[in-house]
């Protein structure tokens, strides 16, 4: 037998009913916040993503899939979304020349992560990214549509931890700092953060490394480092945050592990230790002009789609059965279940049946176990009364209905 290889999974029609719920409560709601949908390719020049996300990153130095085209070129398979929106962005100039715009997208990432519950090589996030404002508000925009996704869903117990990590202009002075302070604690910081100390001590706060947790502690704190400017940003936002009653918390080590924002950083997360995130983002006002755009802020989060599903796996997602499955005893009355299907698919409902002359019993199993909402048996009686049976299986009630009114009886049933 051949297997899919680690870190990837088969989402087969038991879990699709939980799948469209959370994708549809998505886009609903990008459409209510007027976010339109972009489709960008599942593969960039690596370049991409090396510029984009910041050589120091884990994802850039060693959680990307790369390989080389038949060229010579190197291509990556998207670890994320964010960078191959913004290359679309300034690639395509009717977008870029639009004051603001915004998107959102939905589809598959690839990280080559060491895979566990929640932690894929190919998982799927939805997120959107809002191009062309500076304005703290649009920072709560962004955070108030995951928001109310989360709930709409249903998505129980979770935090908005919200933090600012400032600008080129404050950050520096934060850095030093930083890296004063790690550099004498040196002995106690894995091989990776010793390496990065140099480089961009900021992913030091975000080192999943448990001796490294520990001294992220007493690390000096970014909020005092602020500018005016990304003080009083995040003061609008937190603000905003009270005004549209979204609670939140504020986490001053907040990092994120790529390399692009400034400013605002957010997270949401569920569980004790607040390490899972189910979605988070941030502002990135230096990305567009990193590809060549003209300087243009922006601001956007992504979520991931499976680690959503396992938080909805308790919620009460109504599962979409069948709206009619058509029993038969065979011979003449399966001519007429034949039809009664065809009628009814005309007519809008989700209909099925056996071909071959089975017993009742074993295609009523069959009917319980696509979830059918009724039942309608032809037999021999039916037959010879020109009526079909149909049974509500929620409430378990039946009845003859005339042959001519099955449809409408079905439609009285389920709703429709
Ligand atoms: P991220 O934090 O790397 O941000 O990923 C966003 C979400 O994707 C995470 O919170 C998590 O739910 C999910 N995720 C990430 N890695 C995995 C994995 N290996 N397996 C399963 N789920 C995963 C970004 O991707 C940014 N592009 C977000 C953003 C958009 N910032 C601004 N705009």
């Amino acid at each position: 037998m051949i297997q899919k290889p680690p870190g990837v999974e088969d989402i087969f029609p038991d879990k699709i009913d939980r799948w469209n719920h959370l994708i549809g409560t998505a886009r609903e709601a990008f459409r209510l916040f007027n976010c339109r949908e972009i489709i960008v390719p599942v593969m960039e020049f690596t370049e991409v993503f090396a510029r984009g996300l910041g050589d120091e990153t884990d994802i850039v130095s060693k959680e990307m899939f790369t390989f080389e085209d038949r060229g010579g070129r190197s291509l990556t398979l998207r670890p994320e979304g964010t960078a191959s929106v913004v290359r679309a962005y300034v690639e395509n100039g009717d977008y870029n020349r639009l004051s603001s715009c915004r998107f959102y997208y939905v589809g598959p990432m690839f990280r080559a992560e060491r895979p566990q519950k929640g932690r894929l090589r190919q998982f799927n996030q939805f997120g959107a990214e809002f191009f062309g404002s500076g304005d703290p508000f649009t920072d709560f925009e962004s955070i108030a549509v995951m928001d109310s996704i989360a709930k709409k869903a249903g998505v129980r117990n979770y935090r908005l931890l919200v933090n600012s990590i400032g600008c080129p202009h404050c950050r520096p002075s934060f850095m030093k700092d930083l890296r004063e302070y790690y550099i004498s604690r040196k002995d106690g910081l894995c091989e990776d953060c010793r390496r990065r100390l140099e480089k961009n001590p900021l992913r030091l706060l975000d080192c999943k490394v448990e001796s490294c947790i520990i001294l992220k502690k007493d690390a000096p704190a970014i909020t005092k480092y602020l500018c005016e400017g990304c003080a009083d940003h995040h003061a609008a936002l937190k603000a905003h945050l009270n005004d549209g009653k979204i609670d939140f918390i504020e986490d001053p080590l907040l990092v994120r592990g790529l390399d692009y924002y400034t400013r605002t950083t957010f997270e949401f997360v569920t569980g004790e230790a607040g390490q899972n995130a189910f979605a988070a983002g941030g502002r990135y006002d230096g990305l567009v002009e990193t590809f060549g755009g003209k300087p243009t802020p922006a601001v956007g989060f992504a979520a991931g789609i499976e680690r959503m599903l396992l938080l909805l796996e308790e919620a009460d997602i109504p599962r979409s059965g069948l709206d009619a499955y058509v029993v038969h005893s065979g011979g003449a009355a399966f001519d007429e279940a034949r039809s009664i299907v065809a009628e009814l698919r005309d007519a809008g409902f989700s209909t099925d049946m056996e071909p071959g002359a089975k017993g009742f019993k074993s295609q009523f199993k069959k009917a319980d176990r696509e979830g059918a909402r009724t039942v309608l048996v032809i037999g021999e009686e039916e037959l010879a009364g020109k009526v079909c049976t149909v049974k509500n299986m929620d409430s378990g009630e039946q009845e003859a209905v005339p042959r001519d009114r099955v449809a409408a009886r079905v439609a009285a049933i389920v709703g429709k």
